[in-house]
């Protein structure tokens, strides 16, 4: 069966970019493939994190998830910390892991910043935590935007380095292929996998980007979103008719972009429909069309997000159906590894 992880933290809203680089793919998949969805409240301490924020966070991004459509019937949907698997796995990746793989990291040299020696040690070995993550379900697939792919090469170089160390185990333990962990896929795909800041078509949209109009949060309001999108930077050139005309105007690729993801056309249409015109024109029916499709999500989740009995329910549920699959393959984990398994 394939089977689906992935995972956001729980730091802030929501926006855009993870939208349309991780969850409408996430939606989609749930038809198609056994679904895992996490909220990774374990990596997110790897920066400190007020325990009330962190709390709310984490029931707030819940509400986001069943907001945009995951169906907790059809989808395993929990907090990773309420499964402790996740953290004793990571312990024996990142004995399998290298150091030399976790310094060529980027996300790690970006978030720490010029003090390298005063990042946390979780901030580090995160990565590794994202493998155990994946490889503890036996995960084959992980939809993410373009930001995960090389964590999720990490997780395949550990996946195969523990293949090739235990080799032996392996087979006796029953997998004639030896393959006990498989490398999984990354699902990196659509026509916005790196969603860019609404101010600066060269920085990618993020949570931490100081300026709230850089992104549009799944909570904004109707005017807010249109306001957004008004006040977006762009060059003073209409826009192409074809792709190639988008090279070098990072703002024109990144809202011409953003209208193909929302609107489920491709980029194609998109500039036959829009190139050779103003980008004022353009502009008033992206806004129409952000609000006509995030609208409805975000008064769904502020909805949800006030009902935080029933989304922590769905937490519980979620943890205890993720554990009945990670706790058989954490047990064959230490089995393999030579520990007592009594
Ligand atoms: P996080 O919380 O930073 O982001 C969640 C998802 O949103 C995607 N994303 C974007 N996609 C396109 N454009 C953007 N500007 C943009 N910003 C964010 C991310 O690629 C991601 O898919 N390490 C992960 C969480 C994680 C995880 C995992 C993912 C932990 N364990 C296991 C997959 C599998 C992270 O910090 O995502």
């Amino acid at each position: 069966v394939p089977r689906v992880f992935s995972g956001m933290q729980p730091t802030g809203n929501l926006h855009l970019g993870n939208y349309l680089g991780a969850m409408l793919n996430w939606i989609h998949m749930q038809d198609t493939h056994e679904c895992i969805y996490c909220v990774v409240d374990m990596h997110a301490i790897t920066v400190w994190q007020d325990p009330k924020e962190l709390r709310r966070a984490i029931v707030d991004v819940t509400a986001a998830y069943l907001a945009c459509g995951l169906d907790p019937k059809k989808s395993i949907i929990f907090n990773q910390s309420q499964v402790a698997e996740h953290a004793e796995l990571a312990w024996i990746l990142g004995c399998t892991g290298r150091i030399g793989w976790l310094n060529r990291m980027t996300q790690f040299k970006e978030k720490a910043g010029k003090d390298k020696e005063a990042a946390s040690v979780g901030l580090y070995t995160y990565p590794v935590l994202m493998a155990a993550d994946i490889l503890g379900y036996h995960a084959t697939h992980v939809p993410v935007g373009e930001d995960q792919k090389q964590h999720l090469e990490l997780a395949r170089d550990i996946a195969n380095k523990f293949n090739i160390d235990y080799k032996d185990a392996i087979e006796a333990s029953g997998f004639a292929d030896g393959v006990f962990f498989v490398p999984p896929e990354p699902y990196i795909t659509g026509p916005a996998t790196r969603v860019m800041s609404l101010r600066d078509g060269t920085k990618k949209m993020s949570k931490s980007d100081p300026s709230d109009l850089s992104r549009l949060n799944l909570t904004d309001d109707a005017d807010t979103i249109a306001r957004k999108i008004r006040k977006a930077k762009t060059d003073t050139e209409p826009l192409p008719t074809e792709k190639d005309g988008l090279k070098g105007r990072p703002e024109a690729d990144n809202l011409t972009g953003i209208y193909a993801a929302l609107s489920g056309e491709s980029l194609e249409k998109v500039l036959g429909q829009y190139g050779g015109g103003q980008f004022s024109v353009f502009k008033n029916a992206l806004a129409d069309l952000a609000v006509a499709r995030l609208g409805p999500v975000g008064e769904e989740t502020k909805r949800l997000q006030a009902d935080r009995g029933y989304v922590e329910s769905v937490l519980k549920d979620g943890s205890e159906r993720a554990r009945a699959i990670a706790a058989p393959i954490m047990r064959k984990a230490r089995e393999i590894v030579g520990f007592i398994v009594s």
